[in-house]
């Protein structure tokens, strides 16, 4: 993935639900929660009702861990499901597998066991191509299945999908970790609840920074058998905040009043309306299901020269001319609107 300096226009850009501010009421509920002193690493008030709000919507009977961020989220999540010799098996185009740095290897000392997925989804197809070597003390033993929801190609698993690969993982004595970093997306685009995902996972991140929160994630961990030594983990990957009440509040402040799910939706609904738009542009060709708040398009790869000169986007692969355009909860529909004549207008240019 290249990427293009910010124009110093100030279009909105394309290139990341990361690169939008923070929600309003997120920065309220900051701001708010900034009043005298809170005992600190949690144990305060905020932490207690942003856990407890999540362990509801998720159904979980464990208990809920806020983090700093996805990568944290997903070092401890899967952290909690393996042992000293055990393997994850996970879509090549995982985010743990391609832009964390090594983090599960390095920090976990884990192995990924990596397998190509159309869609950036597994099916119990592929991850029993990797169940080989099971038993053999000379390979890494695979205990943990990591999928992504929503992937990190902007497509969805349905929740029919999500139940055959847990029945699949349960009857293989796998485990199943979930990174949600955009959970909410899926929620929005599935109508479905927390709970009805969280229900096929035995840990999963719920993503709160793509989400129009400032920075924070959470890991929830379904089975009280699991939490035993997720706080000791947690404070051993660094992910442990001493002042958490803040991390609270911008969790609640996305749970009330649905933001979550509001925030995801329009995300999505920004992310349709380009889909959409670039139906008839000629040249322009939509490569995956576009099930969030991502579509990725193949382009003439001078078109995509030209659009960079005024727009912030990611190119997702420089030999086929791919790129990644992204919407967030703040993308205004003026702005996908205004994106589109440029991209219809560059098309034409042959
Ligand atoms: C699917 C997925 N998981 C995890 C992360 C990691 O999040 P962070 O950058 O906060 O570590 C990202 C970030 O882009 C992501 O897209």
């Amino acid at each position: 993935m290249t990427t293009a300096a910010i124009p110093s226009s100030a279009r909105k850009s394309f290139g990341s639900d990361n690169h939008a501010g923070v929600h309003p009421s997120v920065l309220a509920a900051i701001t708010e929660a900034n009043s005298g002193d809170a005992v600190a690493y949690g144990a305060d008030p905020w932490t207690a009702r942003a856990t407890a709000d999540l362990k509801r919507l998720s159904g979980a009977s464990g208990e809920v861990y806020l983090v700093l961020n996805g990568s944290g989220a997903n070092v401890l999540g899967l952290g909690l499901l393996l042992g000293r010799h055990e393997a994850v098996i996970c879509a090549e185009s995982a985010h743990i597998n391609t832009d964390e740095c090594g983090s599960a290897e390095r920090i976990l000392g884990t192995k990924l066991l990596t397998v190509p997925a159309p869609g950036g989804k597994l099916t119990p197809e592929l991850i029993a191509r990797r169940l080989a070597g099971r038993g053999d003390e000379h390979f890494a033993q695979p205990a943990v299945v990591s999928v992504t929801q929503s992937t990190e190609f902007g497509t969805c698993y349905s929740l029919a999908e999500l139940g055959k690969i847990h029945d699949f993982c349960t009857a293989s004595g796998l485990r199943v970790y979930m990174d949600g970093a955009r959970l909410a997306n899926a929620a929005a685009h599935l109508g479905c609840s927390l709970a009805e995902m969280a229900e096929h996972a035995d840990v999963l991140s719920f993503g709160g920074t793509k989400n129009g929160a400032m920075g924070v994630e959470a890991i929830i961990v379904m089975r009280e058998q699991d939490t035993a030594a997720t706080p000791y983990l947690r404070k051993q990957h660094m992910q442990l905040v001493s002042k958490m009440r803040y991390l609270a509040a911008q969790i609640s402040a996305l749970v009330d009043d649905d933001l979550w799910l509001r925030n995801a939706g329009h995300a999505n609904a920004m992310a349709r309306r380009l889909a959409d738009g670039l139906a008839g542009v000629p040249g322009v060709e939509v490569v995956y299901p576009v099930e969030s708040d991502a579509v990725f398009a193949r382009l003439d790869k001078r078109h995509i020269a030209a659009l960079q000169r005024d727009w912030m986007f990611h190119v997702w692969d420089e030999d086929s001319g791919v790129v990644r355009w992204m919407t967030a909860f703040d993308t205004p529909v003026a702005a996908v609107d205004e994106f589109l004549a440029d991209i219809a207008a560059t098309a034409k240019t042959g």
